[in-house]
């Protein structure tokens, strides 16, 4: 089972998400579904990623669009039916493409039988499912813990007079992970999938795991700012992080590790400490913590580099690091640096050591969509109007080619679709975004260096970073200029790849917004 650095599928391997709402709609209702997955995977075959993660397609109200799940073991009709999916899932082994479910564990729907059950009476035999509590001593919530999603994090409940936990949504109940039920029907529900033949699974939310059993305050933090939303007015001391919610990722991974080459990869924000702390013990915490560092990252080359360098200090050792530049719940990189250093950001991603995660669109540089407030979806954005907090920009429908409903949809889509640009019209042009990641995938597949390879920055002035990767005797140099303008550097190696895919002869010119991979060997 342990390998060797390389052996791992998931650590040569480039992951892609998709958000199944948004990626082909296949009856006409608008909405993507698993029928019109599986006729896209062409895509990302063409494309050169080795495994995707869905975002959930499980049976829920959709208050927070699948994320709120009422049968963890089966397919909402919206998206299609079990007998798709095993289709979906042959499909794509059969294409190489291995395929990742998301696992949301720290809440269920409110209207999951489990927490049907536990709101019908104090006596129910699965009250304790979830968290529930006497309001405070004056009334009111038991505690100030915050919601997510703004508003505290307890609601009440008229007909058995407690209040229920729920980080999120008040749809979306937090499950109490110390409950030994809870434990095992849970991990159950990895075996099921495992079983069927899912290759992996993305963790939802793990920080969230198994709140505080005392119920302490959190403490409000002083350099708070409305645009960091309205949860992080307070510190996450006792909601977050916690040890219990750590041995729970342990236990999962047990499961993980009875089938072959599975890998967990956890959803948990936090500092770098905070979020290598979930490799785990012995590396017995998730295969990959998702790094998300670059995705709130000032966009310059020290500062990058620096970056870099802090995680690759604090992986402990033995640990597989990896990279993510966007997914469903954050502005899209091409609006973050722009759409001209996107295509830095890309080779960044992909050349950089650790496991890389596209998000679905990003392979575009599509950018955050325009979506007016009367299309508005996102239960965040209905929160909390108007402070940019919405997901909705990151989540319209893939533009798949230049017709009405852009090859997504016969209907209409559900979220309005940017005509910004498709991927029938980038497919033609050589020096696309889509162009420039097939070929940084076509290389990292091509050179171990790449994946597998050892990393060392080289150094980071100027707006230039370069840096190294090496496996065996070939050397290759990344040199990204994070300027607008001409940069002249040291004009060694063999041109391999410029962000400008038509170039072929390299002088020592960076152009601007360029970025170069090199070869030193
Ligand atoms: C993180 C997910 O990515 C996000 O979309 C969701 O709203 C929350 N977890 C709650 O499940
Ligand atoms: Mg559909």
């Amino acid at each position: 089972m342990a390998s060797a650095a390389g052996d791992d599928w998931w650590k040569r391997g480039v992951i892609y998400q998709i958000y199944p709402r948004s990626f082909q709609d296949s009856d006409g209702d608008g909405i993507g579904d698993l029928r019109g997955i599986e006729s896209r995977l062409q895509h990302l075959a063409e494309l050169g990623v080795d495994a995707i993660w869905i975002s959930p397609i499980f049976p829920s109200p959709m208050a927070d669009f699948g994320y709120d799940i009422s049968d963890y073991c089966g397919i909402d009709p919206m998206f299609g039916t079990l007998e798709d999916f095993d289709r979906l899932l042959a499909a794509a082994h059969d294409r190489g493409l291995r395929l990742l479910l998301d696992f949301v564990p720290s809440h269920t729907s409110d209207r999951h039988p489990w927490f049907e059950e536990s709101r019908a009476s104090r006596q129910s035999a699965r009250r304790d499912w979830y968290v529930w509590r006497d309001p405070a001593p004056g009334g009111g919530p038991p505690n100030n813990w915050l919601s997510e999603f703004g508003g505290p994090a307890w609601s009440f409940d008229e007909a058995t007079g407690q209040y229920y936990l729920h980080i999120y949504l008040p749809q979306q109940p937090a499950l109490n992970w110390r409950n030994p039920d809870v434990r095992s029907a849970m991990l159950d529900v990895l075996r099921f999938w495992f079983e069927r033949g899912v290759d992996g699974f993305r963790v939802d939310a793990a920080e969230h795991l198994a709140p505080d059993e005392h119920l302490r305050d959190n403490y409000s933090n002083p350099d708070w700012q409305p645009h960091m939303g309205p949860a992080r007015s307070m510190f996450r001391t006792h909601t977050a992080h916690q040890p219990e919610g750590h041995r729970v990722v342990r236990e999962m991974r047990r499961v993980a590790d009875a089938y072959p080459d599975r890998v967990l990869i956890g959803e948990a924000y936090g500092t770098i400490e905070e979020v290598v702390s979930y490799y785990g013990p012995e590396l017995g915490g998730f295969h990959l913590p998702f790094n998300f560092a670059l995705i709130d990252a000032l966009w310059d080359a020290a500062h990058i580099a620096a970056l870099v360098d802090d995680y690759e200090a604090a992986l402990p050792e033995g640990a597989w690091p990896n990279w993510v530049l966007g997914n469903h719940d954050r502005a899209r990189i091409a609006s973050r640096v722009g759409p001209a250093q996107a295509r830095i950001a890309a080779m960044l991603l992909l050349t950089l050591r650790g496991t890389p995660t596209i998000y679905q669109g990003d392979e575009l540089g599509l950018e955050n969509a325009d979506v007016p407030p009367e299309a508005v979806q996102d239960p965040w954005e209905l929160n909390v109007p108007g402070q940019g907090l919405g997901r909705d920009p990151v989540r319209t429908p893939m533009p798949w080619d230049a017709s009405p409903g852009a090859g997504f949809t016969a209907g209409r889509p559900w979220l309005p679709i940017s005509t910004q640009t498709n991927v029938a019209v980038q497919a033609q042009e050589p020096a696309s975004m889509l162009t420039l990641h097939r070929r940084l995938l076509t290389l990292r597949r091509a050179e171990p260096a790449l994946s597998v390879g050892s990393y060392r920055t080289i150094s980071a002035q100027d707006d230039v970073f370069v840096y190294e990767r090496r496996h065996a005797d070939r050397r290759l140099v990344v040199m990204l200029n994070f300027s607008s303008e001409l940069r002249h550097v040291r004009p060694s190696g063999r041109l391999v790849l410029s962000t400008n895919v038509d170039r072929s002869e390299f002088d020592g010119t960076l152009l601007p917004d360029e970025g170069l991979v090199l070869d030193e060997s």
